[in-house]
């Protein structure tokens, strides 16, 4: 609720300001890390990037990210409001790092609306509406399958290893559903704080998803569909006051950022590395069909209301994703502080799921959602997980 009242907020207040200024201020107080693109990034740690553009299937053009490797292709895929760049964060105490040490074949993936899948064939992000049509349900659709699919051609590989976090888990539950064959095209998922039921969530989140319709009913007024691009005033100002001000900058960081993740897990130096990354954008579509599954309780397709619904699935209410088909290889990691992933949903997701090898608790109590991308301390609690499975589980 704070972040989307915040974020109206900003956006009026925004009007005010103008956008040029905001810039200059927020800017300084960024460090580099929280400025470079991926393969800047990549360079800095050590390794050497290759940008790939993939078309989907509907016409977004995404840039993937590859750090070439002699042992099997790893696909990394960033939650809500990530990109890429997520997994380079830490410098070189980040995932992209260790996986590409390990000798793995390394590609970090983007969706559709972050700052690297802001692109269409035909349609312009900043002028038709119907760029931003989309939720998670397509990018599971489309953006999964296409960078799969471009994965094994260029590696020449009949399968790869998918590790998702958050929403990246819940887009590819959606294709392993929905297209049954791409199983065979994932040896091991390794999911990092999956997000599919919504049953239980914490009780800020709880609000949240009261208020939602209202929220978004402004937001569909305000014909708002993009939130937290890159050069937004929402942006901007999220990054003012997460970065200037000994009071604002601190209640970013324990009252916002703390939702998601635990604030011993983020030093206030390294803060503004994360606020300069994200979030790097986000559809409103998103934000509302997460809400519907929260209040539905159903991990369901997007409801349109009856009536496009009867002319859409040929039934009232959105037919749910049938997991019994998801025969992939599963792993589920989370974190027992994790107030959207709590361990009850991740329990309702393992006993959905036909073929879960492991559901694991991180071995830290207070490890949250974000403390999967950000903590100080994911070389100690979870990249070992994430190697020792690798290995036992190669082809
Ligand atoms: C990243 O930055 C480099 C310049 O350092 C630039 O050549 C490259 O195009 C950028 N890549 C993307 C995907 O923005
Ligand atoms: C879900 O998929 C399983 C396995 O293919 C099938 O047996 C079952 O009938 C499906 N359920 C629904 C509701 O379609």
């Amino acid at each position: 609720m704070i972040v989307i009242v915040l974020f109206i907020l900003l956006q009026v207040i925004g009007l005010n300001f103008g956008e040029p200024v905001v810039t200059e201020v927020s800017e300084r107080k960024i460090p580099e890390d929280g400025r470079l693109n991926f393969t800047e990034l990549a360079r800095k740690y050590g390794f050497r990037a290759e940008e790939i553009e993939v078309e989907t299937e509907d016409g977004y053009l995404i840039t993937v990210f590859r750090i070439r490797g002699k042992k099997k292709p790893v696909l990394v895929v960033h939650g809500m409001g990530g990109s890429s760049n997520t997994w380079l964060l830490r410098g070189k105490k980040s995932l992209a790092v260790a996986l590409a040490i390990e000798g793995y074949d390394v590609w970090c993936g983007n969706v559709r609306g972050n700052k690297y899948g802001r692109k269409h064939v035909s349609l312009n992000p900043d002028k038709d509406d119907k760029f931003w049509d989309f939720s998670w349900h397509e990018i599971g659709l489309y953006d999964w399958r296409a960078i799969i699919d471009r994965v094994l051609k260029e590696t020449k590989e009949s399968k790869l290893n998918a590790i998702g976090h958050s929403q990246a888990v819940t887009s590819l539950l959606v294709l392993l559903s929905t297209k049954p064959e791409y199983n065979d095209k994932v040896n091991l998922n390794i999911a990092l704080a999956p997000v599919a039921y919504l049953n239980k969530i914490g009780p800020g989140f709880t609000q949240m998803v009261k208020i939602g319709p209202i929220v978004f009913k402004l937001l569909d007024f305000l014909g708002i569909n993009e939130l937290f691009s890159e050069n937004s005033i929402e942006k901007n100002l999220l990054q003012l006051f997460c970065t200037e001000g000994y009071v604002t900058k601190d209640f970013c960081r324990e009252g916002i950022y703390s939702w998601f993740g635990d604030p011993d897990g983020i030093e206030a130096e390294f803060f503004p590395v994360i606020v300069g990354q994200q979030p790097a954008g986000v559809s409103k579509k998103i934000l509302r069909h997460y809400n519907q599954v929260a209040l539905s309780g159903n991990l369901a397709q997007y409801d349109y209301g009856v009536e496009k619904n009867m002319l859409l699935y040929g039934t009232s209410e959105p037919p749910e994703y049938n997991l019994s088909k998801v025969t992939a290889k599963m792993v589920l990691l989370y974190g027992e502080n994790d107030l959207v992933a709590t361990p009850t949903n991740v329990e309702q997701l393992a006993s959905a799921l036909p073929n879960v090898l492991y559901l694991q608790a991180i071995e830290k109590k207070e490890w949250t959602h974000t403390d999967f991308t950000w903590s100080k301390e994911m070389d100690k609690y979870l990249f070992r997980h994430i190697t020792k499975l690798l290995r036992k589980y190669d082809w």
